[in-house]
């Protein structure tokens, strides 16, 4: 029996989690579903909103599939990534047909980002210029940075170990890739011309992680220069490994290659937990609409499935996902379509079960 944590999340991210779980349940697999109090919820029942029964319900799980978080459902999402240190986060980016992309050529677009998820400027060390002690000189200008005060700094962190195991993990990634048929390449994307010491180690631990899998190919490009071939020609890529906030910026410009955020789908891994979530965010706007598109939350789901051993089941919801795109009568709004997220829904369950549309 595998346990899974769900945490819906803040504004129209519950709408795409709870019919994603009813496609899941669908499948009647050996799994239980926890939904501990997190969030609004939490807070109004408890008076906070990430109380014990939700860490410990955490503990003793497999996963968490997370809806987005607009901000009360933070701490909760900072548990899943620091607490149960999962430290690569993995943005697949395929595009299919059916999804609308703005490229005029989007065919054959399918690679992966892995972006390191807990180091980078997210170690949130802030602070006041005033308070850097005076060896901490401007570099262009010489004189020491606390004389530029008032003013605030934000302190950037690369470490060996932790830029060695989510390369690892890259490279991992890019092996089994490569027995389906992909190049086996792996792109890095660093300021190493700008940031020697924190983006140079970062580029140099790459070089030699990826030098120790020879079936690997190892690339590396400056992040502005990638972010540009990015759009120019996304078919070139494979698997791209990225520090935290580059990975950030460029997965939310990667969805946007093949339709948008509401495709997106991510992973967060470390050793010994996952936690599940689409790359977009809470979608305010349409909280309430039945309209968000439950996409990337499908996709996130298979990837659980995946991670907790049922490939199978997997790869037949991304392949219902698929389906029904390559129909194209139940789109929701943002990808051209009328339907109502839980008519696609529809949709995907009656392509699962064989019972077509
Ligand atoms: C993401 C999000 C988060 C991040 C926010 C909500 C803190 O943008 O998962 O990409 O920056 O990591
Ligand atoms: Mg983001």
């Amino acid at each position: 029996m595998k346990r899974v944590v769900i945490i819906e999340g803040e504004d129209a991210a519950p709408e795409a989690v709870r019919p994603s779980i009813a496609i899941v349940e669908s499948f009647n697999l050996p799994i239980d579903f926890l939904r501990p109090p997190v969030g609004l919820p939490a807070q109004e029942r408890l008076g906070i909103t990430f109380p014990e029964e939700a860490r410990r319900a955490i503990d003793q799980s497999n996963a968490t599939l997370f809806g987005s978080t607009s901000g009360p459902s933070a701490r909760a999402l900072f548990y899943l990534r620091w607490g149960r240190q999962t430290y690569a986060n993995v943005r697949p980016v395929r595009w299919l047909p059916g999804f609308r992309s703005p490229l005029a050529r989007p065919e054959g677009i399918d690679f992966v980002i892995v972006r390191e998820n807990l180091e980078d400027l997210y170690v949130g060390i802030e602070g006041d210029l005033a308070t850097l002690p005076r060896e901490f000189t401007w570099r262009a200008m010489g004189r020491p940075a606390a004389e530029a005060a008032p003013g605030r700094y934000a302190m950037k962190v690369i470490t060996e170990a932790g830029t060695r195991r989510v390369v690892e993990f890259a490279c991992r990634l890019a092996e089994s890739r490569q027995k389906g048929g992909h190049p086996g390449k792996v792109t890095v994307g660093t300021k190493h011309n700008m940031l020697y010491q924190s983006d140079g180690l970062f580029r140099q631990v790459a070089e030699t992680v990826i030098a120790d899998h020879p079936t690997l190919t190892f690339e590396s490009f400056i992040i502005d220069d990638l972010a540009r071939r990015l759009v120019a020609d996304p078919q070139s890529f494979d698997v791209i490994v990225l520090p935290n906030l580059y990975g950030d910026i460029l997965s939310d410009e990667a969805a946007a290659l093949m339709g948008g955020l509401g495709l997106a789908p991510s992973g967060c891994y470390g050793d010994d937990y996952a936690y599940f979530e689409s790359a977009g965010g809470s979608a305010p706007d349409i909280a309430g609409k039945n309209i968000i598109n439950p996409t990337a939350t499908l996709l996130s789901a298979a990837m659980m499935l995946d991670y907790l051993g049922f490939e199978a089941e997997a790869r037949r919801l991304a392949d219902a996902v698929a389906a029904v795109y390559r129909e194209s009568a139940f789109l929701t709004p943002d990808q051209g379509g009328t339907a109502k997220t839980t008519e696609f829904c529809r949709a995907v369950h009656r392509f699962l079960h064989g019972e077509g549309t």
